[in-house]
C-alpha cells in the first residue's frame, strides 16, 4: 500500500517540557497526536518513516548531508542525554528504502548509528503514547544548514518514497515532523510568521501541496519554515491520495504547535 497515511507533526521541545504558560496549547496538541495514533494504529501499518531534522545534535559540520535514512536495528531518539527512547527498528525494511532512492537518483546517506534527536523523539514520543507500536524508520532531511535541499527535491524525494512503499508490498505511513513557523537561536524567537502559518495549513487543507514548491530557500528563511523541508518528503509521498484534515494548529508566543493528517 502506497504510504497509507500522512502526518505533519511539530516537534518543538516545549511538548516535552510543558511550560506553566502553555498547559492547555500543548494538552490540546497531545489530544491531536493520540488521536492521530489512534488512526494510524487502525491501519494495521508494518512500519512508519518518520522525516525529522538534526538541528546540529547529532552531526556537526565536519560531515552535512542533505538526506539520511536511519538503519539501525535499534532505533534510538533523544531530547537530551538521558532523555529519550530507544526501541527495535526494521533495519531490513530501511535498508531496502536505501537501496531504492539510490537506483531511483537519490543518493541518500544512511547510519547505522545515529541518535536522532527531538525532532524525531517527541512526535515518536506522543505516537508510542497514544498507543502506536508500528516500528519507525528515521529518515533526517538537512532543514539547518546551507545550502539546504530545495522543496521540490525533498518533494520528488518523497514521491519516490510512496513508490517505494508501494512496491515493497509493505503498509508504510509517513510522518513529517517540525515547525511551524519559528526562529530557534535568533532574534526573532519570539515573532513567529503567523500568516505565514496560515497561508501553509490553507494550502494543505484545499490540498495542493505543488503550490509551496515556489518557496525557495530564502522564502523559508524568511517565513521560519526551514523544517518544511521535511514535512515535503511526506507530502510528495502523499502526492495524488491526499485527504487534508487539520486536527490542531496551536499558536504560541514561540511557534505553532500543528498535526495534519494527509
Ligand atoms: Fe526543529
Amino acid at each position: 500500500v502506497v504510504a497509507s497515511i500522512g502526518l505533519g507533526i511539530s516537534h518543538a521541545p516545549q511538548l516535552w517540557l510543558r511550560p506553566p504558560d502553555e498547559v492547555d496549547e500543548v494538552n490540546a496538541w497531545y489530544d491531536a497526536a493520540h488521536a492521530a495514533a489512534a488512526r494510524l494504529r487502525d491501519l494495521d501499518l508494518d512500519a512508519i518513516v518518520v522525516i525529522g531534522n538534526d538541528h546540529l545534535h547529532s552531526t556537526f559540520l565536519d560531515m552535512v548531508v542533505p538526506f539520511t535514512v536511519v538503519t539501525s536495528a535499534r532505533v534510538r531518539a533523544e531530547l537530551i542525554t538521558g532523555v529519550g527512547l530507544e526501541e527495535p527498528g526494521t533495519p531490513a525494511l530501511a535498508e531496502s528504502l536505501v537501496e531504492r532512492m539510490i537506483d531511483d537518483g537519490f543518493e541518500v546517506a544512511f547510519s547505522q548509528s545515529l541518535t536522532a534527536d527531538h525532532s524525531v523523539f517527541i512526535p515518536l514520543a506522543a505516537l508510542r503514547a497514544g498507543g502506536l507500536t508500528v516500528p519507525a524508520i528515521p529518515m533526517l532531511v538537512n532543514c539547518y544548514v546551507p545550502p539546504q535541499p530545495t522543496l521540490r527535491r525533498c518533494f520528488e524525494l518523497g514521491e519516490r518514497l510512496g513508490a517505494w512503499a508501494e512496491a515493497s508490498g509493505s503498509r508504510v505511513g509517513v510522518i513529517g515532523t517540525g515547525g511551524l513557523s519559528h526562529f530557534p537561536g535568533t532574534p526573532r524567537y519570539r515573532d513567529p510568521d503567523r500568516e505565514a502559518d496560515e497561508e501553509l495549513l490553507t494550502t494543505l487543507r484545499e490540498g495542493k501541496p505543488e503550490d509551496l514548491l515556489r518557496w525557495d530557500a530564502k522564502e523559508l528563511d524568511r517565513r521560519g519554515l526551514v523544517e518544511l523541508r521535511s514535512w515535503m518528503v511526506a507530502l510528495g509521498a502523499r502526492a495524488g491520495d491526499m485527504r487534508p484534515n487539520q486536527l490542531t494548529y496551536q499558536p504560541s508566543w514561540h511557534c505553532g504547535y500543528t498535526v495534519v493528517e494527509f
